[in-house]
């Protein structure tokens, strides 16, 4: 049962992983003087690399109402801008202090630090630039909504905010509420929001987007609860960075407060609520269903 989900996620992430990859090559190309140090670092951050969950989703959100593909993979294009951007941050020295990401030195490890920071600051801009060109949808009104959403999703309120929560988690004794809010606003945000993309592309109505909510708030803390399991008994080398960090630095996590197994079955259960929230749809929503699976399965 559990092949179908993998084997149709690898031909999918492959496909979308090409065409956020290929959107990048273009926007990134060196402009061949005294800059071409920070494109270099943005290209080295951001393609041929990682998991592109979140392109991934925003595509199978987006196929849930027929919406052109084109439009979705920009949508994904602009999040994983994002997300890449928060990684090479969240590595910094002055953060967590990583030297190796996706299987790769860190940016600031490749490069250094300043280059690091502005690769960043570059990635965060384009992501805005990638969304609000009339590339992206014909309608200026939907693009001010996902561009007002995930303005909302990257900044204080959501990534960022979290991000400085999860500093802040070193050392303490936060509690499952806490630890749930905290990995809602620095993962689940970014998350959701490549869910709540296709809804507004869509023009549902908000009462509409009830379910689509549900499934993103449960795959997103899902997806950070497999994280987080990854950092506890995963492989480096799988993951292509380092594990064992977040018990070193005594960060309260779902699985530093339930421990691992415990962990796990929520984050299954997490899952499994996350599909149920599509039972309404047909096979439109098997790549979503997928998607749910491959959460708590990987392995990086
Ligand atoms: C890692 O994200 C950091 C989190 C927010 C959990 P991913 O696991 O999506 O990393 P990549 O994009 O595959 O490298
Ligand atoms: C990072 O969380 C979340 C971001 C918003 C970047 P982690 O610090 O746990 O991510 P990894 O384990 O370094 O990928
Ligand atoms: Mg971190
Ligand atoms: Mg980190
Ligand atoms: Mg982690």
């Amino acid at each position: 049962m559990l092949d179908r989900p993998k084997a149709a996620i690898d031909l999918e992430s492959r496909r979308v992983s090409r065409a956020v990859d290929a959107i990048f090559a273009h926007l990134l190309r060196p402009p061949g003087d005294s800059r071409d140090k920070l494109f270099e670092a943005m290209r080295h951050a951001a393609i041929g690399g990682g998991k592109r969950l979140r392109p991934l989703l925003a595509v199978a959100s987006a196929r849930l109402f027929a919406i052109d593909e084109r439009r979705a993979i920009r949508v994904g294009a602009a999040i994983e801008a994002i997300h890449v951007y928060s990684l090479i941050h969240d590595d910094l020295p002055c953060m967590d202090n990583d030297d190796m990401r996706r299987g790769k030195p860190t940016v600031h490890r490749a490069f250094d630090e300043a280059t690091a920071i502005l690769a960043g600051d570059s990635l965060h801009a384009m992501a805005f630039e990638i969304l609000s060109d009339h590339e992206t949808h014909e309608d200026p009104f939907v693009r001010a909504a996902l561009t007002l959403d995930l303005a909302r999703a990257a900044g204080p309120s959501g990534m960022a905010g979290g991000q400085m929560m999860d500093l802040a988690a070193e050392g303490e004794a936060l509690d499952l509420q806490a630890v749930t809010r905290l990995q809602q606003l620095k993962t689940g945000a970014l998350i959701e929001f490549a869910v709540e993309a296709a809804c507004i592309m869509a023009r549902l109505p908000a009462e509409a987007r009830t379910p689509y909510r549900g499934y993103a708030r449960n795959i997103g803390l899902a997806f950070q609860i497999a994280d987080d399991l990854i950092d506890h008994s995963g492989d480096a080398a799988a993951a292509g960075k380092r594990v064992g960090k977040d018990a070193a630095s005594g960060k309260a996590t779902i699985v530093s407060l339930l421990g691992p197994d415990r962990a796990r079955q929520q984050a299954e259960m997490l899952v499994e609520q996350a599909v149920e929230h599509l039972s309404n749809h047909g096979s439109e929503a098997d790549l979503l269903r997928a998607i749910a699976a491959f959460v708590t399965e990987r392995d990086r």
